[in-house]
């Protein structure tokens, strides 16, 4: 989704505000622009298309001089995506610059109003409102500060604003509501933004700000407002990762780095809480008693971490014998759940800032039930806001698509499920300490998978199937969930239209698709279910269907004899399996996306984080 930043200080603003925006690129954008303030004129450029057409018409920011600014990168909501719609906007009267990342959505009728009192407009975004808005006040002769008090108040919807004032050079305004806003502290001068990969080469020192939160802000100063408008004090918090973690550092492309990155991801998440034979969930208290009031589980998420959560149905009804429904928060926010204090609402995110979680999250408190958080972003709005939270120490996920973010919820879902069933007495002592043997040798079987041979495989197996028009995933049970991942990862990266389907289901209605060559990929890495997702492999074989198998090493032999090619994975527990099987998968697509000259990183449409229903 859109990302701000915003300067103010002693340097040249474009060349940081263009610096900034390229750190942001990963969350998705259509379009980019800056304004920058130079004693009292606002200057601003912006152009549809890529940041570096931006920053080649600025020569690298040197053509629009300023020492204070904001930038923007724009996907598109309310308008389509063309030069008069980037951001920054300026007010009518042009005394007032805003970008603006969220959807204001009473913006239809403030316009209506703005027009009656006389305002002009020359874009179709909600944005333009805003900017209008606080000029507005402003020409009534409210300071620039209580102009965007009195704007903000009027709004609703989400909002992360980036606010200049052409009367008030060094100056910057910020607010946040329901879209991230990151504040950085740096020395004579300050900074914010959307994210903070964006501030890491200036500084280390961030605040993320909470909702309603105003900063006003010159070189030296920063003075912090709540919703109510009350000074309150913001405390800098240190970032301990460097900006190499979120550097490409000679790969290619993010999404490769982080499918490499997956079995240390997965190691930092597990090890901390793998201690002496017992599992240690931080500072998360789930007793007994407590557990044992547990009527229902819901896992609400969006997109992968959505399909973690079915990864988490099969694992924790599996363990701890309590009934989980898998939910789309999208879905969940307005389906009337049934929920009380006998429900844990488990949340899982990476970005912690999913618009549709953080509601689902919302409605999920409001309506009594405890709420348990898996998120990778420290000090995110979903970490803040639920009851309690375990991090997946996965480090910043770059690429749209995502891949150890994935497999790091993944692994705290064993994790808390283990922990769970030890506290229930639902695995006996050799189930547990077999399981959690298992869990400690995971990573080192990551790196295994990662194995160049299997590499080269699906190399080769890409560039036989990059022409196919359709792709089909088929499994069972766990290997049904994984096959909704690997079936997204195709679709987002290699724009391949593609399906998942539990093995079992085909016949009843999707197997009319199978035709000649239509590839299928097929997963049976769980031996209890292996006889029966081979024959599922001969019904589509029969109908001229090419297939990919995956399965374990063990039976890797058999699974050739039915399919045209195997991919044979290292064995551990069919409940964890799953942490193995979609590592091929993400590289499959990977290659697939490269045969198809695809952008990998950045696909088309998507946004990394997003932070609008
Ligand atoms: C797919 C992908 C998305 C996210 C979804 C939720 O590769 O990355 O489907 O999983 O948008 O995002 P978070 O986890 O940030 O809430």
């Amino acid at each position: 989704m859109c990302g701000i930043v915003g300067y103010t200080g002693g340097g040249q603003a474009a060349p940081i505000l263009l610096d900034g925006l390229e750190k942001l690129e990963y969350r998705g954008y259509d379009s980019a622009g800056v304004c920058v303030q130079d004693g009292g004129g606002l200057k601003v450029a912006k152009a549809k298309g890529r940041l570096s057409h931006l920053s080649a018409l600025l020569e690298g920011g040197k053509a629009l001089q300023g020492t204070t600014g904001i930038g923007h990168t724009r996907w598109a909501t309310h308008g389509a995506p063309s030069d008069e719609n980037s951001h920054p906007h300026i007010a009518d009267s042009g005394k007032i610059a805003v970008v603006h990342n969220g959807i204001i959505e009473n913006y239809q009728k403030l316009k209506e109003r703005l027009l009656a009192a006389g305002k002009r407009f020359h874009s179709e975004t909600d944005t333009e409102v805003a900017a209008n808005l606080i000029e507005y006040f402003y020409d009534q002769g409210f300071d620039f500060k209580m102009s965007v008090r009195k704007a903000v108040e009027r709004l609703e919807g989400s909002y992360a604003l980036g606010i200049l004032c052409r009367d008030c050079p060094g100056v910057v305004i910020a607010v946040k509501h329901e879209s991230p806003l990151v504040f950085g502290f740096g020395k004579g001068c300050n900074y914010i933004a959307s994210d903070v990969p964006a501030l890491l080469k200036y500084t280390r020192e961030v605040c993320y700000l909470s909702d309603g939160d105003m900063v006003l802000f010159t070189d030296r100063e920063a003075h912090f407002f709540d919703a109510a408008g009350d000074p309150v004090v913001r405390t800098p918090e240190h970032i301990g990762w460097d900006a190499s973690a979120a550097e490409k550092a000679g790969y290619p492309h993010f999404m490769l780095k982080e499918i490499y990155e997956q079995p240390k991801a997965v190691r930092d998440t597990l090890s901390p809480r793998l201690r002496d034979g017992e599992i240690a969930l931080d500072d998360v208290r789930l007793p007994a008693d407590y557990l044992r009031s547990l009527r229902r589980v819901y896992a609400v998420a969006c997109g992968s971490a959505y399909y973690v959560g079915v990864q988490s149905k099969y694992i924790l009804e599996k363990l701890c014998k309590l009934p989980v429904e898998p939910v789309l928060a999208s879905e969940f926010r307005y389906a009337d759940p049934v929920l009380g204090e006998d429900t844990l609402v488990i949340i899982l995110s990476q970005s912690g800032e999913t618009a549709d979680t953080l509601a689902a999250l919302r409605e999920a408190k409001a309506r009594g039930a405890r709420t348990l958080a898996i998120v990778n972003v420290v000090g995110s709005s979903i970490a803040r806001l639920a009851d309690d939270v375990l991090y997946t120490w996965a480090g910043p996920e770059i690429a749209v698509a995502t891949t150890k973010a994935y497999s790091t919820q993944l692994a705290v879902v064993y994790l808390l499920a283990l922990s769970i069933a030890r506290q229930l007495g639902t695995v006996d002592g050799a189930r547990f300490e077999a399981l959690y043997a298992q869990l400690e040798r995971l990573p080192d079987l990551l790196e295994q998978v990662l194995d160049r041979r299997t590499v080269a495989q699906l190399q080769y197996d890409a560039s036989r199937y990059f022409h196919n028009r359709d792709v089909f995933y088929i499994g069972r049970k766990l290997d049904s969930a994984t096959c909704l991942e690997g079936s997204l990862k195709l679709k987002e990266i290699a724009y391949l239209h593609s399906e998942a389907y539990a093995a079992g289901e085909l016949k009843h209605g999707p197997i009319s698709l199978i035709e000649d060559g239509t590839l299928v990929v097929a997963l049976a890495t769980e031996p209890a279910m292996f006889d029966k997702t081979v024959s599922n492999i001969r019904e589509v074989k029969s109908r001229g269907a090419e297939v990919l198998g995956l399965t374990i090493e063990r039976l890797g032999e058999e699974l050739q004899k039915t399919v045209d090619s195997a991919l044979l994975i290292p064995e551990t527990d069919p409940l964890f399996q799953p942490s193995l099987a979609i590592v091929p998968l993400q590289l499959f697509a990977y290659y697939m996306a490269l045969m198809r000259g695809c952008d990998v990183d950045k696909p088309r449409n998507l946004a990394k984080s997003v932070t609008v229903e």
